[in-house]
């Protein structure tokens, strides 16, 4: 299936090289849907090379990462809150350089190396060149080079707006973080101890030396224990889960905790009942957190863990792979090879 792709992106690569500079700067090639379904309805093709309005930038892509809600719009789930329009380019996690400033930005220049969730309502960055808001892009970590740092601001933001925005979380106090292994999970863990908790997380067996290799202090393993027997008088519960998850998730907090979810929002009668806080978090962009959590990165004191690289070509398997659920930290898209093509090559 993907081999399909990778023949397309050659045959098409090579055309496009014969093209005229003025027809390549209209043009740009990117994965789009054309309507909602599985990993078929991805399609490398030609799309036009957008241009950024005043207070927006055009970033040139180097490498996208991989979420869930990635294939959970690929398959329609978000249409009723999104107002997507088709064709649709996918992939809300980038890192690239500034190609092109819009009337009025002043906090970046041509060249600058940036990341950013952008705005995932408008098109994403499976694509050669994407328009974000100034708002919305931050420089990337100097430690990082575009791969790594891909992988880190929606799910470093997700966590980072679920424990101090939301949960207000206060060094001391006592963490329990559903799916530790995964692209949210495995930030959580880390901002959790960097602002000084004590962190329960949960995985599977093959996942338990990693959970304590990003510093967890009780690391659960949910095939092997009920997690509500290990953690209790807990604070702040972050649930990346769900179901049955979030409902037994209620028994370990403490009077005055909070049950923060990004998959459900969990029921306000039964935190009433219970003394409780419940909240749901939708993560949004925000280039001067992204400052912040490049900053801490850049300390030695968070790093995103890396799944697997994989070429655009292979978009259809990263789909798969993600939809799984059981991948650990993230998987990346490289889109550029450096020189402002489309990657073409498997690794
Ligand atoms: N609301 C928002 O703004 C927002 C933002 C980001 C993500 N999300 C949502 O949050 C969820 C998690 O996102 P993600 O990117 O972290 O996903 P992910 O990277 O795909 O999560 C995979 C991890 O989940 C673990 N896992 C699977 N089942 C588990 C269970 N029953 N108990 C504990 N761990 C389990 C797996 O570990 P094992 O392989 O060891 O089982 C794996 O490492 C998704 O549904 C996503 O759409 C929401």
């Amino acid at each position: 299936m993907s081999r399909t792709i990778e023949a397309i992106i050659k045959h098409t690569g090579a055309t496009s090289e014969k093209k005229s500079a003025s027809a390549r700067s209209q043009t740009m090639k990117a994965i789009r849907i054309h309507k909602y379904g599985g990993p078929e309805v991805l399609h490398y093709e030609d799309a036009p090379r957008p241009q950024p309005q005043a207070g927006e930038v055009l970033v040139r892509v180097h490498a996208a990462g991989v979420n869930p809600i990635d294939w959970k719009v690929r398959e329609g789930h978000m249409k009723d809150f999104w107002p997507h329009k088709f064709p649709l380019i996918l992939g809300w996690d980038l890192s690239g350089v500034v190609e092109e400033l819009g009337r009025g930005v002043s906090r970046f220049k041509i060249g600058d190396e940036v990341y950013s969730i952008p705005d995932p309502t408008r098109n994403g960055a499976y694509a050669d060149y994407i328009v974000v808001r100034e708002s919305e892009l931050a420089l990337k970590p100097n430690s990082l080079h575009h791969i790594r740092a891909a992988a880190v601001p929606l799910a470093a933001l997700t966590a980072w707006q679920s424990l101090f925005d939301t949960a207000q979380l206060q060094p001391g106090q006592r963490v329990l973080i559903h799916a530790g292994s995964g692209g949210v999970g495995h930030f959580a863990v880390q901002l959790a101890k960097w602002k000084g908790a004590y962190v329960f997380a949960t995985a599977s067996t093959k996942n338990q030396d990693l959970l304590r290799e990003l510093g967890v202090d009780k690391a659960i393993d949910y095939t092997q224990q009920r997690f509500e027997d290990v953690a209790r008088n807990i604070d702040i519960v972050l649930d990346t889960i769900g179901g049955e998850t979030q409902e037994r998730s209620w028994s370990v907090l403490k009077k005055g905790g909070v049950l923060v979810s990004l998959v459900q929002p969990p029921s306000e009668e039964k935190a009433k009942e219970l003394g409780v806080r419940a909240a749901f978090v939708a993560g949004h962009p925000s280039g001067e957190q992204l400052a912040e959590i490049a900053k801490i990165i850049d300390a030695g004191q968070l790093a995103p863990v890396i799944d697997r690289i994989l070429p655009l070509s292979e978009v259809r398997r990263a789909h798969e792979l993600s939809k799984s659920g059981h991948t650990h930290g993230k998987i990346v898209l490289r889109i550029s090879n450096g020189n402002g093509t489309m990657e073409r090559k498997q690794s």
